[in-house]
């Protein structure tokens, strides 16, 4: 038997709980649904990550986390391989270009954490590829 006091206590300290917990609730769908989000776009990390790729593969061992220069990319992505892949791509191909050859820094395009970007739109505003 509950007595009718404390039953009111725990039913008040419910009450004091219940919008912290609604806003906690509320808190994890919104982190959920960005994580969903992230992947519905295809972020290129999520991509690596399904490939079985680690963290370390591109940031190496080293404390602080080192940067992802180009020639990582490049262990595994062939440039003249990857120019005649898109060598079809209108309106030009965004891997073969009078600037930079087939040596255009991926990372200017592709980016792993956040979504990929159009570089060349920056001056050319009929270059509109969109970049996974
Ligand atoms: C395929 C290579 C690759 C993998 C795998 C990868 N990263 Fe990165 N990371 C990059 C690149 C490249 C950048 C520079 C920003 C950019 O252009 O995306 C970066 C940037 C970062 C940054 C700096 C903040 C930012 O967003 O610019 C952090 C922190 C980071 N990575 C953490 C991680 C963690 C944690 C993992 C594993 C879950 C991971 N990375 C896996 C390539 C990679
Ligand atoms: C350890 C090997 C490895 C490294 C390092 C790596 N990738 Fe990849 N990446 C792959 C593999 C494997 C695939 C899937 C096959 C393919 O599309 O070439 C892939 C796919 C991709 C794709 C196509 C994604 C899609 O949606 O089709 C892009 C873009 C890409 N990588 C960019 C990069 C960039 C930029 C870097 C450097 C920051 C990088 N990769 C580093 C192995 C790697
Ligand atoms: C000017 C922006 C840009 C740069 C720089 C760039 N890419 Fe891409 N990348 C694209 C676009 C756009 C596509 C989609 C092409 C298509 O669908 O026809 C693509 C597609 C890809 C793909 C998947 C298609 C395939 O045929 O395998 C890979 C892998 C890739 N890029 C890797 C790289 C790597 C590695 C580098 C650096 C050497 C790089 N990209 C530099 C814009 C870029
Ligand atoms: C900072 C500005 C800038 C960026 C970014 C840029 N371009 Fe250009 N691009 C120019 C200018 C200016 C010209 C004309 C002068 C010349 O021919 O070199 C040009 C010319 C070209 C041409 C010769 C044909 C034409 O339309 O005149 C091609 C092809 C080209 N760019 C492709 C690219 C691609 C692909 C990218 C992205 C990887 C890119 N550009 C990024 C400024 C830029």
């Amino acid at each position: 038997m509950v007595p009718t006091n404390n039953k009111n206590e725990w039913m008040e300290s419910m009450m004091k709980y219940r919008t912290p917990t609604q806003w906690l609730f509320a808190l994890s769908l919104m982190c959920f649904s960005s994580v969903t989000l992230a992947q519905e776009k295809g972020q290129l990390d999520a991509f690596h990550a399904g490939m079985g790729m680690s963290c370390t593969d591109c940031h190496g061992d080293a404390q602080p986390r080192q940067a992802v220069p180009m020639t990582k990319c490049l262990e595994c992505h062939d440039t003249k391989a990857l120019a005649k892949s898109t060598e079809d791509t209108l309106p030009t191909n965004p891997h073969d270009n009078r600037h930079f050859s087939t040596e255009t820094n991926c990372n200017y395009c592709h980016h792993q954490h956040q979504e990929s970007e159009n570089y060349c739109l920056g001056c050319h505003l009929r270059y509109e590829f969109v970049v996974p």
